[in-house]
């Protein structure tokens, strides 16, 4: 039996692993012990535990409770905590995910302490180190002993990052291992997809069932925490849901919720925001719900990595704002564009989709089954 440590902490991590502990529990509960550590980094129940409950993740093990605070003081919280946890539990490996604090915290407490490092999401790249999920996913990468890259181009850059990608075993932080494994967000989608159907009441909710709508996600601090253009993203998607006589649904992350008030408390923006016909925020959705949303709207808007690519999973035309993406197989499709916050690109964005509905959606992000292949490799290796 080998046991991992897995750390989640933000929401999408919490989410990926929920496909890791079904795999465990179909198919790898005889060689597969998993400890689950949750750093806290997202803490609202509407962030956290609705994914606990609704994905059937086991309870954590443990929760560190770091709560927010600036890189540096999280990413340092989270550090001294995992490291006395891996020392405590003394795990065969770590387990982690994506690109957030909590997953540089993690890759540097173990690595240097001489536990391998598993990194699900590896190889991908913005080239844009002013985000800093890139720091984190580049930190994770090179600390890391198994690397499972979800796409072919997160192969490429590992390759040109002088990364073996035919390192014979046994794998070491010098010789790692590098697959490419599929997506286990594909996994988790397919799964839910029917579970969303049976038990989801949103569009009914909402009152959306049978109608066009825009679904839409802000979260980047890139957009939200610059006050002209967050306002030019909420002027132009007013304009676009009011113009259009078309709903537009918009989950409020707490990072964007938190800057309107700041920026907007009180003016007309949020008055014609909050009062609108076809406007609306809705809070944060479990992931029953805005799967049902996603699977259901007509176009997806969004800066956030993993609804940009729900959206293609989906067969839905998304408008990713940001000026570039790690997930670039989509944009090259002609299924997204990157618009960046420029109100010219996004008019243009939506009225483009908006006309060509004939699109395709080849798969990209494997069979549906990233999580079994990687706890495959992770009993074969660790
Ligand atoms: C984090 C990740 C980002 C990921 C996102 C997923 C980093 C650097 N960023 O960004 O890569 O895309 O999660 O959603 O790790 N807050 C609450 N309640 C919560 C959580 C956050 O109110 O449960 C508020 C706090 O004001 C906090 C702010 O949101 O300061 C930002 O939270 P934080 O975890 O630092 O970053 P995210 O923007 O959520
Ligand atoms: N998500 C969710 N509810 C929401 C918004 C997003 O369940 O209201 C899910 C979404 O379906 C995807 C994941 O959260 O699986 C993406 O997380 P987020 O946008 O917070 O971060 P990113 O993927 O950009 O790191």
């Amino acid at each position: 039996m080998k046991t991992i440590l897995t750390v989640i902490g933000a929401r999408p991590q919490i989410i990926k692993a929920a496909a890791i502990s079904r795999a465990i529990k179909e198919s790898f509960s005889g060689e597969l012990k998993e400890i689950l550590l949750h750093t806290g980094q997202h803490y609202d129940a509407a962030m956290s535990q609705i994914f606990i409950d609704q994905l059937g993740i086991p309870e954590p093990d443990i929760n560190l409770n770091a709560g927010s605070g600036s890189h540096g003081k999280q990413t340092a919280f989270m550090l001294e905590g995992i490291e006395e946890q891996l020392d405590i539990h003394k795990p065969d490996g770590l387990l982690v995910y994506g690109d957030t604090n909590s997953t540089l915290a993690a890759a540097l407490a173990a690595s240097k302490i001489h536990i391998p490092v598993i990194h699900v999401e590896a190889g991908l790249r913005s080239f844009n180190k002013r985000m800093p999920e890139e720091i984190n996913r580049i930190g994770c990468d090179h600390v890391s002993t198994m690397l499972f890259s979800p796409t072919i181009t997160g192969m490429e850059n590992l390759a040109n990052e002088n990364f073996k990608l035919n390192a014979a075993p046994p794998f070491t932080i010098d010789t790692p291992a590098v697959y490419h494994s599929g997506d286990v967000m594909y996994d988790n989608s397919l799964y839910f997809s029917k579970i969303s159907e049976e038990k989801s009441t949103i569009l009914d909710d909402l009152g959306l069932r049978g109608k066009d709508f825009i679904l839409s996600t802000i979260h980047r601090p890139s957009n939200t925490d610059s006050e002209d253009r967050l306002e030019g993203l909420m002027e132009t998607l007013l304009e676009i849901a009011e113009g259009n006589k078309t709903p537009l649904i918009l989950p409020l992350h707490p990072r964007t919720k938190a800057k309107l008030e700041q920026f907007f408390s009180g003016e007309s923006l949020m008055n014609r925001l909050e009062n609108s016909e076809y406007f609306r925020f809705v809070p944060p959705c479990g992931f029953l719900d805005i799967i049902a949303l996603e699977k259901n709207c007509s176009m997806v808007m969004s800066d956030s990595g993993g609804v940009q690519k729900e959206a293609y999973f989906f067969g839905k035309p998304c408008l990713v704002f940001r000026p570039q993406t790690e997930w670039i197989e989509i944009i090259h499709s002609g299924c997204a564009r990157l618009v960046d916050a420029d109100i010219t690109k996004i008019k243009e964005g939506y009225e483009y989709f908006k006309n060509n509905t004939d699109l395709e959606f080849p798969s990209l992000f494997g069979d549906g089954k990233a999580a079994h292949f990687i706890c495959k490799q992770m009993v074969k290796h660790l």
